[in-house]
């Protein structure tokens, strides 16, 4: 038993729908979620950009909040950094793209599934990789669409503009033919309505929230840190604007963030 928070990051907005199912699955846990909103979006940089601010924040959430565990609740630093944060830390971690596979698979209604993500995603080949590893049986049709990130963090989640982007990024999804779409950016869940607008309900979507939230509390349970408090807690932490990210965040997701606070970082590439 250990009543220590579980840290969870993401660049901006995207990890709180990570947080919603944690918080569901395991409401006597203390969650602590930094969004790095400074320095959004994630997918265009490099690797060793991702990789940079990943090692920054998790360095953070274990010196200021002794945090028990990571969650990298976002798919381009999963893809980018969770090796390295796992041989970093002594602290147990989840990343996103092994639940996400997995919840993509067992949806799977045809042979033909699909992935989408940012462009460090879908280029890093990870999903690819490891779709062919647990199911090499399916058809897997990847495309990356840049700019869906941005609506998010605007929170702007139905326009004429992002509705217009996403009939044309996700056409090579609609040309798959694919029944299962993996939304693999933990941003993309606030876009499901204009997403499923353009592919119709012939496609069924699926959020690797659940399934993460799921490998936290399995991951919990086996190293014996499962909180031992009766409630648990909710704080987040930005490195932008703190009123920007109250105000957006309650729309997206209905949480308290009276506790938001801030924390600077650097914003320079190198
Ligand atoms: N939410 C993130 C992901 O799952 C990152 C999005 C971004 O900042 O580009 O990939």
């Amino acid at each position: 038993m250990d009543s220590r928070p579980v840290g969870i990051f993401d660049s901006g907005f995207g990890g709180l729908t990570v947080v919603k199912a944690i918080a569901d699955l395991m409401p006597a846990e203390d969650l602590v979620y930094f969004g790095d909103s400074a320095r959004y979006p994630y997918g265009p940089k490099p690797r060793e950009e991702v990789l940079r601010y990943s090692l920054e924040i998790c360095d953070y959430l274990i010196d200021c909040f002794d945090v028990k565990m990571i969650v990298v609740a976002c798919n381009t630093a999963s893809a980018f950094a969770l090796d390295t944060i796992v041989e970093k830390y002594s602290v147990p971690v989840v990343g996103m793209i092994e639940p996400g596979a997995r919840s993509l698979v067992a949806a799977a209604t045809s042979d033909r599934i699909g992935v989408i993500g940012t462009v460090g995603t879908i280029s890093s080949g990870s999903y690819q990789e490891i779709l062919q590893e647990i199911a090499p049986h399916l058809s897997v049709t990847c495309a990356a669409t840049p700019g869906f990130v941005e609506f998010v963090e605007r929170g702007e989640l139905e326009s004429d503009q992002l509705l217009v982007l996403a009939e044309r990024l996700l056409r090579p999804i609609a040309d798959g033919n694919v029944s299962s779409l993996l939304l693999g950016c933990t941003h993309y869940p606030f876009l499901a309505r204009t997403i499923s607008k353009v592919l119709g309900g012939g496609v069924t979507l699926i959020s690797s929230a659940e399934e993460t939230a799921f490998s936290v509390r399995q991951l919990l349970f086996d190293y014996s840190l499962e909180s031992d408090s009766k409630v648990g807690g909710f704080r987040a932490i930005t490195s932008g604007d703190v009123d920007d990210f109250r105000r957006i965040g309650r729309t997206l997701l209905g949480l308290d963030f009276s506790t938001v606070v801030s924390h600077r970082v650097d914003r320079k590439a190198e």
